[in-house]
């Protein structure tokens, strides 16, 4: 479980299970949604945020922490792929919402650890140095707070670092509690558990959680991966997936947050929480649909934070998923051409709480007819570059082949039923349906279909994090078969559990 959702306390919102009618519906309580509905309520609207869990369990809640418009080399990317123009408008709408946070948390109150730091962006070799020098030089012309320093203040050597000041850390899901706290009261409202499952656009805008509708003038979608996909975000991003852990920090304490540019790539932060000290560790990132063993990259990360951080036992692991859009900047409008009243955040590309929050106000000044100097660059609309996200091996295609090629009874690639171990899953077939069956620490066997609601391939079981996830889109579910992250919606059908005991050797 994530530091952050293991250490904030449980919010206790209602579920929605009646008709509301508000002026803008928000779907999602992550960071780009609440930071939405706040800015929304705060310009007189009337808001109701729908979120399927809690607030701040999804993917802010698995977050770094990171408030801060250094996003490793992004500039020198941008500049190169679009323009610097380009480039200075991401900046300057990050730089914007660091701002913005810090003013959020002093107005609100909001007790969240936040705390100004100094970010970095570190190279370890010659080559990599003169790229970050190339990224100071670039972040002062566009009029971001970028130097080069030498100084670096980490406790192993490296040859210098971008480093931008002012910049912040804070606890993601305390800071996420905090604006739910602000938009809940006077005609807004913060329901949980209660998950989207239909949205129709039109005059009013309807937001269906099969329980419950919100008709609202406007409607916010800021899910990660959209609901609905009427943008076709799925082929303009694609699902990465990274990894953290958290350890109790050495007597030195570090001062700054830090991303390396050499690989593998390592991002590092420091925190107090509740009298201890904890060093952030993390990286070993790959695309969702690519397959690798789980439990060496947690190693890696492991090893890394051991011997060049001198942290202790590993406290706390996770990992998460975020979109990365495929020409590097974040998708903030309409969600389609031809929608009129149904927007989108999207693709915040792992930076999401300065991106989700830029795209937040972005969106708000659209909804309240305001001009955003940022919107062109951010618009969900724009004409995509020529090209999309290459297609793998796990596509459906492939993968329903090789799963039609395997006898009945056993599925390619997976072990049988009586070879579970307590703590493990696997897919088999039963009845001629491919069922996905865990083993629970007590040997208990728990069973769901093992079809992915989304397109329907088959789910694979992730035992480091107790997952069932699918290779194609990387859709995850608990291991009840309830939706952790999509593109999938619906739930996993539960199946009887099978009567063959697990090993409990
Ligand atoms: Fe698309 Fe599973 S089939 S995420």
């Amino acid at each position: 479980m994530s530091l952050w959702v293991a250490t904030a306390g449980v919010t206790g919102y209602p579920s929605l299970d009646a008709d509301i009618e508000v002026d803008v519906a928000v779907v999602g309580g992550g960071i780009a949604g609440l930071t939405a509905a706040l800015a929304l309520k705060r310009a007189g609207h009337t808001v109701a945020v729908v979120e399927a869990a809690r607030v701040g369990t999804g993917v802010t809640g698995h977050t770094t922490g990171k408030v801060t418009s250094l996003h490793r080399l992004v500039y020198t990317e941008l500049a190169g792929s679009h323009s610097p123009d380009t480039a200075r408008s991401y900046g300057q709408a990050n730089q914007a919402a660091v701002e913005h946070i810090a003013r959020v948390v002093a107005e609100e109150g909001i007790d969240c650890d936040f705390r100004r730091v100094s970010n970095y962006t570190y190279a370890e070799t010659a080559d990599t140095l003169a790229r970050v020098r190339e990224e100071a030089a670039l972040g002062a012309k566009l009029g971001l707070p970028s130097v080069f320093t030498a100084e670096v203040p980490l406790p192993f050597a490296v040859k210098g670092a971008v480093r931008f000041d002012d910049q912040a850390q804070l606890h993601a899901v305390k800071y996420l509690q905090g604006l739910a706290r602000a938009v809940d009261g006077d005609g807004s409202h913060v329901f949980e558990e209660s998950r989207a499952v239909a949205l129709h656009d039109g005059a009013p805008a309807v937001v269906d959680t099969g329980r419950g509708t919100v008709r609202a003038r406007d409607v916010v979608v800021a899910t990660n991966v959209p609901l609905g996909d009427a943008g076709l975000f799925e082929e303009r991003c694609y699902l990465h997936r990274s990894y953290l852990i958290a350890s109790p920090a050495a007597s030195e304490k570090l001062d700054g947050t830090f991303i390396s540019v050499d690989e593998p790539m390592r991002s590092i932060l420091a925190i107090d929480l509740d009298g201890a000290s904890y060093v952030l560790a993390g990286g070993e990132g790959h695309r969702a649909t690519e397959a690798g063993d789980t439990a060496e990259r947690y190693r890696r990360l492991a090893a890394f934070s051991r011997d060049r951080l001198g942290t202790g036992e590993v406290r706390f692991r996770w990992s998460t998923q975020d979109g990365i859009p495929i020409d590097g900047l974040p998708y903030v409008g309409r969600m389609s051409p031809m929608a009129a009243h149904i927007h989108v955040i999207t693709g915040l590309r792992k930076w999401g709480l300065t991106n989700g929050t830029a795209a937040a106000l972005i969106l708000t000044d659209t909804l309240c007819g305001r001009y955003n100097p940022w919107a062109a660059v951010f618009n969900s609309n724009r004409i995509a570059p020529a090209g999309r996200a290459p297609q793998s091996a796990e596509q459906p295609g492939a993968q329903e082949a090789a799963i039609a090629a395997a006898p009945i009874g056993e599925v390619a690639g997976q072990q049988s039923i009586a070879g579970l171990r307590p703590g493990d899953g696997t897919v088999v077939e039963i009845d001629g349906e491919k069922t996905a069956v865990y083993a629970d620490p007590a040997g208990q066997l728990h069973a769901v279909s093992a079809i992915c609601t989304h397109l329907g391939c088959t789910i694979e079981f992730n035992a480091d994090d107790v997952t069932w996830d699918c290779p194609c889109h990387g859709s995850r579910f608990s291991t009840d078969g309830a939706v952790i992250q999509g593109p999938a919606t619906r739930n996993l059908a539960p199946r009887p559990a099978p009567s063959v005991p697990a090993d409990p050797g």
